[in-house]
Parts: C-alpha cells; structure tokens; sequence
C-alpha cells in the first residue's frame, strides 16, 4: 500500500460514510449478535455459537441479497443492520507493533501508542525463532486491547515475507531478508505468535496474520519501473526455490488465516488475477484455511494502470474467478454486480469468497456478541505499552544488532574509563527514524544518544542536518572526537533513502557521510564506532579498510529502544549475538545488475553476478550470516552421518543407468531423516548467544545454490559454558534442490556440510 492510495481510500472510506448515515439513520449495531440488545437475533443461525462453523457462514451468506454479498467484498465492509451486522473495516497493520498504517486502527488519548518493536529486518537478524513468536503474541495482545476499545481492528495485514532479493529494494526494511528458509521461520514464528489463541483452539484466532505480498514482489520505483507497471519475469525453478518457500511456510506451518497478492505481474499474469497462483497453488495445493485479499487497490490497477482487461467488470469476474476473496480499495464494490448481470461470474462464485471472509471473522469471535464478554474481553490500555512489553522492544534489538568490525577490542566501551564519549552523525539523535515504516505511534523513544548518555558523559553533534548529508559540517564533529575518550558516529539512512515506493539507485552512503566519517575518524583521539542505522547494506568497504575506525555496527531501525539497545551494546551490558540476513554488496553491483534482472542465478554467458548468498558469485562488503561477539565459540562435530541411501524401486532407471539425482518424492523421501549433533562452547569468561548455521553444498546440479542453510538454532552459553546443539534434517525436505522445471530432486554425490568452519563430507546414493 501507499500514502497516495491510502489517501484515496481513505477518502473513499469518509464519502461513503457520510452517505450512508444519511440513507441508513442512527442504528448501525456496534458489534454483531448483540443478543441482549436485540433478543431476536437469538434465532439467526449464524449468531449460534454451538453450531458448527460451516452452518453459521452457510446460513449468514444466504440471508444476504446479492447488494449486500458485494459489500463483504472490500475492505471496507457494509453493515446490515436488519441483521444486526455492523461495518467491519478489514483494514489493519502490525508489522512489527500495532501501526496507524490503515483506516482500521487508530490512536486515541485512551490508548496514545504501542509497542514498537524494532523493524522486521532487525528482529530477523536475531535468528532467534522463539523471539519472532513472543513479538507476535506482545503485538496480538495490544492489539486485542485496541479492538476492546473500538480502537482497532481483528485482521491485520502483517507479515511481508517477500524475499529480500536486491539490497536497493525501498522495502527490505519490512522483510525478513534474503534467505528463504530464514523467511519462512519468520513468517510461522510471527503468524503464530499473532494468532494462537490462548485457549489452543486452532480454529480460534487471537487476531489474523496475513502472509504478503504474494508473489516475486520485490520491486517498488526504479528508475522509470514502478510495481504498478512491472511484470517480473521468474523461472519455475527461481519461484520455487526462492519466492515461493516462505509464503508455503508461512500457509502449511504457520496455518495463516490470510494471503495478499501483489501488484505486479508474474511471467504476463497480475497475481490478483492468476487461477494458477490463487486457487491453484495457495487454495489448491497448500489448503489456506483464510481468505486470500489484494493489496490496495491491485483490482484497480490491473486494469486502469495494466489494461490487462477490456472493461472493469471482466476484471472484476477475473478476480473473484482467480480465487480473490476481498478487495482492498473499492473496485469490486463497484464493478462485480454488473459483472454478475453480464454472465461474466456467478453468484456461486461470490458466495464462496464470503465464505472465506465471513468464516475468518467468525474464528475471531466476531458472530459470538460482546467482545467484552469473550477470552480476551478483559484486555484494555493496561496492557498496552507494559514495562514487560517495552522491555522485548529492547531485548529484541539487542538480540538483532550486528557487529561487523572489532579491532583491538575496541568494544565493549568501559563506562568507567570513558570520561567523554563523542556523539555524532545525523542518526545518532532520531526518534521516528528508529522505527522505519509501517510504524504505530510508540510508547516512548530511547535515542542512541539518550541511550549512551544514561551510561557516560557524552558530547553531541549531527555533523550533518539529515541524513541526505549534502553538507557536512566536519570542523564541529571533528573537534569534540578529538578531544573525546571514544566517538560513536550513527549514520546510514531514513525513509527518504529507502522506502516504500521508493527504491535506491546506489549502495553509497548518502551526501557527504563518508567524508564526514573518514574525517571524525582520523582526528579522533581513542576508538571510533560507526554505526549504520539502516534496512538495507551499504557499500563501507572504506571504512571496513580504514585502521581508524575500529569497530562497526549495524543496527536496522532498532525500534523505540533503539538507542538503549545500542547502548547496552556498546558498553557490554549485552554481548552481540546478531547475523546479517542479508548480503551487502559492493556499489559495483547496481552497475552489473537491472533491478529488474529478477533472475537469482548468476550468468557466465553475460557476466550476470547472481544474487543472494546462494547465487551471487561477485566481491562482498559483508556476507550473509556475518556477526560477531565478544566471545569466541567453537564448534566440534559429535554426530553426523557419512552416507544416505535413498531407496527405490528395483525397477527405477537410476540402477541401470547413472543418475544425477532422483525425484524427491514420498517413495524416495523415506527414511531421509539425518541427525548432526555439534558441541558448541563458549571460550569465554562472559555469557553470550550464539547462532549455529549449518549450511550444504550440493553436488553441482541442476544449476544448485553455492550453498543453501539447512537449518540452524541460537543457543545462550554462560562463559566456559558448553552445549550439545542437535539439529534433525529431513534430507528430501532439507537438502534437495530444485530442478529447471520446479521439480524437487535429492542430488546424488557428495554434499558438503558447513558449520563455521567444519566441513564434513555426507554421501547420498541408491
Ligand atoms: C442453537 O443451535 C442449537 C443446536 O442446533 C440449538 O439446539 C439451539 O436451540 C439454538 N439456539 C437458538 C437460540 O436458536
Ligand atoms: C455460471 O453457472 C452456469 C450454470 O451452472 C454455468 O453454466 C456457467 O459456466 C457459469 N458461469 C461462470 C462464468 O462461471
Ligand atoms: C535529542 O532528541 C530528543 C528527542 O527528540 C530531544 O528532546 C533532545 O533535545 C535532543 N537532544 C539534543 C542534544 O539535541
Ligand atoms: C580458548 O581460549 C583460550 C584463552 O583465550 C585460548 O588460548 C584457546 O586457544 C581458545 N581455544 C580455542 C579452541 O579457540
Ligand atoms: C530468544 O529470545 C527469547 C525471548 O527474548 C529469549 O528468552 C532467549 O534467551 C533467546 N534465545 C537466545 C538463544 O538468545
């Protein structure tokens, strides 16, 4: 969604009201089946909480007329109040908090803000899976006491978990990041933590996530290209290896009660409009218990900005008929009834989409009266904003913030040797930029330089007015570095370098940062810290080569504790824990590589790079995975095997003839399952957590990855501490690849296993 589009709904939303109370007086219910109010919605069926699910959205969609059906198809919803059914607006965000993103929620002097945790790129870099969960439960209770209060809406349309394919994307900020088994954790631990219900009924839902943007969507505004215009073209095997993994995740494991397609086109075909995508794949093949919705307004730009229609009732039928539910924007409401009076789709087909919707509605209680009197009618302002709730804002950025460069231990900071410490850059004193887009208001902000300013004497100067820094003023900044103990400089980007709609053309730090950095640091007189406040990488190789900056951290928009967390980092009250979740590549890679090019793997023929860790066969800045502690860990291998038969039929061709893989279907997948066990110590005095990756290289085939993460899990060591990590890998699932036509395969050969820096050798064979 964007402002723009947001405005003109919005607009929509405010119009369409004010007729409707006009035409319609005073009594528009406040919540369905209110049954003590109007004891004659007892009998309706679908105010009958003891009747099954399917009886109830049965019985509410055939007392609808074909009008009202229409009504339940947009995001703004219709009342009928001669049944006693308010408007509902389906429209919400909680991307990493309860956001004012959307016409559904709201704040008020009852409730004046939420938790803000820190922007998803960040919460990614944890690796942490319990913390994506426990984030999504915080954020579904606050959001259940913004419903309470008439606040808030039930369905939010949160996580985007497209992958994080080029670094110039305005969005990876909302993203999990590049790799697509991370993607999808995120995606199950997130939608869980929002929709388990706190009575483990799993067709009840606390609120409802929503997986998006649904699919290849990962281009907003590039030089001319914009997502509106934009068809990506995919390979079957880059869409099933890449784009596709974390929204099945997200569907099969994390049971989502939500898919929003996206704007663009994928291979000719908008994917609102696609029977392959929709139905077939995500109702289809991978049975979304949900509705499946567009983004605001893809209805609408399929056809006036795509013309992929002649007229805007075929639009409206080829929605609806490719498995769209709900419309966000008002296009359906508009087109879909002359569409049905043309032939073009059958009422049937409406009915079926209401279903989805309505049946949504009815797992969150909607139909069942009261929500004061329900299992969360008790959750008010009190427990939004908790000192429980804003302390997982901190610990969730400490746990994400990256550190790159250490040298000479110039990290942690001791508080009682630094007598000055100099602050500079034109993040270290943000508020708002702290918490990227898609933002609520937060309860309170915690600065970086707040933040170190609680813990040492500082001295403080932007050394530029923003962070388009187009001039810099050097002199300032490099007098107090001079005469401080150690200087923090926060730099990197805000919302006006990358953002939605808005894509970057080069991986330089912005303006004049870099003179500015490379100046404070030589005339710095102890440790110089940069740190990047930013969702996507930069190109720093100059000051990952520059002896005079001896430490670098990377540190997302962290948050509305942001700047606590930066300091507990700083100073070793935490010890770093972070990884990137994405590669940053050198500036020379926007030159070799069209944001457009949506092709993963690298081209020899044309000197295409390839992206992503997986593919991209260039120089890096910094890698996937990178992060350091002040501890040390070591990794020793206690269990794994060498070899892995794969069974098949005596008949299979692959006896007689020599294989280089085998399908990776039920027959072959059978006893696939393999354990590694590693001991993993921490060689230190201090406590720290530590992310284990195992990470396998296939035999070359079918154009594989260099290397794809298996799986991996982050352990908390107390100094001296050691521990015995046991990964469990389902070989068919984990470690096979994905051939030119989409097909799983199992390679045969040798596959090499990475953790740190063992390597270990597993043969799979007949
Ligand atoms: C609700 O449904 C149950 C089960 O069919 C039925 O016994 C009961 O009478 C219904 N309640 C009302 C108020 O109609
Ligand atoms: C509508 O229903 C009729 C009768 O079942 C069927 O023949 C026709 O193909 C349907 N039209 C569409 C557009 O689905
Ligand atoms: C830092 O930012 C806070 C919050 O906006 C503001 O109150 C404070 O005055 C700023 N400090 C300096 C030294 O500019
Ligand atoms: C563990 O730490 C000690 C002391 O710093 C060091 O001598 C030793 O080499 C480390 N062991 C490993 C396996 O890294
Ligand atoms: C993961 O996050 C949870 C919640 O903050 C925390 O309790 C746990 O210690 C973290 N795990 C690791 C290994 O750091």
């Amino acid at each position: 969604m964007n402002r723009a589009r947001k405005f003109s709904v919005l607009v929509y939303i405010t119009l369409f009201c004010l007729c409707w109370r006009r035409v319609s007086a005073q009594s528009s219910p406040v919540f369905a089946c209110d049954v003590a109010s109007n004891p004659s919605l007892g009998s309706l069926g679908f105010c009958n909480s003891s009747l099954g699910l399917d009886l109830r959205v049965a019985d509410l969609v055939k007392r609808l007329t074909l009008q009202e059906k229409i009504g339940f198809l947009v995001n703004s919803a219709g009342s009928v109040s001669r049944i006693g059914i308010p408007k509902y607006e389906w429209w919400s965000e909680a991307l990493h908090g309860v956001s004012y993103v959307g016409p559904g929620t709201h704040f008020s002097s009852l409730i004046p803000g939420a938790t803000s945790f820190p922007q998803v790129i960040l919460t990614a870099a944890s690796f942490n899976t319990s913390l994506f969960e426990a984030i999504g439960r915080v954020v579904s209770t606050e959001a259940r006491a913004m419903y309470n209060v008439g606040l808030a809406g039930l369905t939010f349309w949160s996580p985007n978990i497209n992958i994080f394919r080029d670094p110039r994307w305005g969005r990876g900020q909302e993203t999990p990041g590049e790799d697509p088994l991370l993607a999808s954790k995120y995606a199950t631990g997130y939608v869980k933590g929002l929709q388990k219900s706190d009575d483990s009924d799993p067709n009840r839902l606390k609120v409802a996530a929503c997986c998006k943007h649904y699919t290849a969507y990962d281009l907003d505004n590039w030089k001319g290209i914009d997502r509106y215009h934009f068809n990506a073209v995919v390979t079957k095997q880059d869409m099933d290896d890449t784009f596709q993994p974390p929204f099945k995740s997200c569907v099969i494991d994390g049971n989502v009660a939500s898919v929003m397609c996206s704007y663009n086109q994928v291979n000719g075909k908008p994917t609102c409009a696609d029977p392959d995508l929709l139905a077939g794949v995500i109702r289809g093949q991978w049975n979304l218990n949900g509705y499946i919705v567009s983004d605001c307004d893809s209805v609408d730009v399929f056809y006036n900005s795509q013309h992929y229609t002649k007229t805007p009732e075929e639009a409206a039928a080829k929605a609806i008929l490719a498995g769209l539910d709900l419309n966000c924007g008002s296009f359906l409401g508009q087109h879909t009834e002359a569409a049905v009076r043309a032939g073009l789709v059958n009422e049937s087909a409406i009915d079926k989409a209401l279903y989805n919707n309505f049946a949504t509605l009815m797992r969150l209680g909607f139909f069942d009266g009261d929500p004061r009197k329900q299992l969360y009618g008790k959750l008010g302002p009190k427990d939004v904003c908790t000192p429980e709730n804003q302390e997982l804002a901190r610990e969730a950025a400490r746990q994400g913030i990256v550190l790159l460069k250490n040298t000479a231990e110039s990290l942690p900071l001791s508080a009682t040797a630094i007598k000055n410490l100099a602050v500079i850059g034109p993040n270290a004193n943000v508020t708002k930029t702290m918490i990227g887009n898609y933002e609520g208001t937060p309860c309170k902000y915690t600065t970086p330089l707040q933040g170190l300013a609680a813990l040492v004497s500082t001295t403080y100067q932007p050394g530029c007015s923003n962070v388009q820094c187009s001039t810099a003023q050097v002199d300032e900044a490099t007098k107090i570095a001079a005469s401080a103990d150690a200087t923090v400089l926060v730099m990197g980007a805000d919302q006006s370098i990358e953002a939605e709609s808005r894509d970057r053309t080069d991986l330089l730090l912005p303006g004049q940062q870099q003179l500015l950095i490379t100046q404070v640091a030589k005339a710095a007189k102890g440790a110089v810290i940069l740190i990047i406040m930013s969702g996507g990488g930069f190109d720093i190789s100059f000051a990952k080569n520059d002896d005079k900056i001896t430490s670098i951290l990377w540190v997302g928009y962290p948050g509305e504790a942001g700047g606590a967390a930066i300091a507990d980092v700083c100073f070793g009250l935490y010890n770093p824990s972070g990884r990137l979740p994405m590669t940053w590549y050198p500036q020379s890679y926007v030159e070799k590589v069209p944001m457009s090019n949506m092709n993963m793997r690298a081209d020899a023929s044309n000197g295409y790079p390839g992206r992503t860790y997986r593919f991209y066969t260039g120089e890096k800045v910094y890698s996937f995975g990178d992060g350091l502690s002040y501890s040390n860990f070591n990794h020793q291998l206690v269990k794994a095997p060498k070899q892995l038969y794969v069974a098949l039929e005596e008949s299979h061709i692959c006896y007689s003839s020599k294989c280089k893989s085998v399908d990776a279907v039920e027959q072959s997948c059978q006893n696939l399952n393999i354990k590694i066990h590693l001991r993993i110590k921490n060689n230190a005095s201090i406590s720290g957590s530590h992310t284990v990756f195992v990470f396998s290289t296939s035999p070359n085939v079918h154009n594989s990855a260099q290397k794809h993460l298996l799986a991996f899990e982050k352990v908390v060591l107390k100094g001296q501490e050691e521990a015995v990590v046991k990964f469990k890998i389902d070989g068919c699932k984990d470690l096979s690849v994905v051939d030119e036509n989409g097909n799983r395969k199992i390679a045969l050969g040798d596959h090499v296993l990475h953790v740190g820096s063992l390597k270990h050798l597993l043969n799979v064979r007949i």
